[in-house]
């Protein structure tokens, strides 16, 4: 019986982690788009959203809310690069994006019900997440995929 040396299993243990995370980045989702690029798009319609709000354009709303919970993923060269460099951190990283397109997603939903209060509520929420993972991560990785 051949028993593997406790030490390779830490190894072993983040390389599984890191082939999990990557695998639960939707495959047909994985863009050309640099981080950097997709980021301005999220600027372009949260700006598109916000005075889509103002003129109670629900429409348009909706349009721009789907669009930024659907937002691409950057290519798998930026990703590695963050994967790896962010450590245990990664996870947080993760779970920030999947929270901004839920929220995405509420803003969606209050858009579709023309329902201008429950919209103000989501935008601003979805502002924050904007600005939380900026305040934690953009520095960092800025760092790490602009040496
Ligand atoms: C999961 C973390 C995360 C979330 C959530 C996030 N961002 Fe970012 N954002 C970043 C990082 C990291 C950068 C720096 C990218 C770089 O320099 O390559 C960045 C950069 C930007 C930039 C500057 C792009 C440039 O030209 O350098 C804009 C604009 C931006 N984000 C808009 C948004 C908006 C709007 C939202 C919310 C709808 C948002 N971001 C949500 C991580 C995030």
């Amino acid at each position: 019986m051949q028993i593997r040396p406790p030490s390779r299993r830490p190894a072993r243990l983040r390389f599984l982690l890191l082939l999990t995370l990557l695998l639960q980045l939707p495959a047909a989702q994985a863009g050309s788009n640099t981080l950097a690029e997709i980021m301005k798009e999220l600027g372009t319609e949260m700006c598109r959203a916000n005075q889509a709000l103002l003129e109670e354009d629900f429409g348009q709303l909706a349009a721009s809310a789907r669009s930024i919970a659907d937002h691409p993923r950057p290519g798998v060269t930026e990703r590695l690069r963050v994967l790896g460099g962010l450590g245990s951190d990664v996870a947080r990283f993760r779970s920030s994006d999947v929270r901004l397109n839920e929220t995405a997603l509420s803003l969606a939903q209050a858009a579709d019900d023309a329902d201008p209060e429950a919209a103000v509520q989501a935008y601003g929420q979805l502002l924050e997440q904007c600005m939380d993972c900026h305040a934690s991560f953009r520095a960092r990785v800025r760092a790490l995929l602009h040496p």
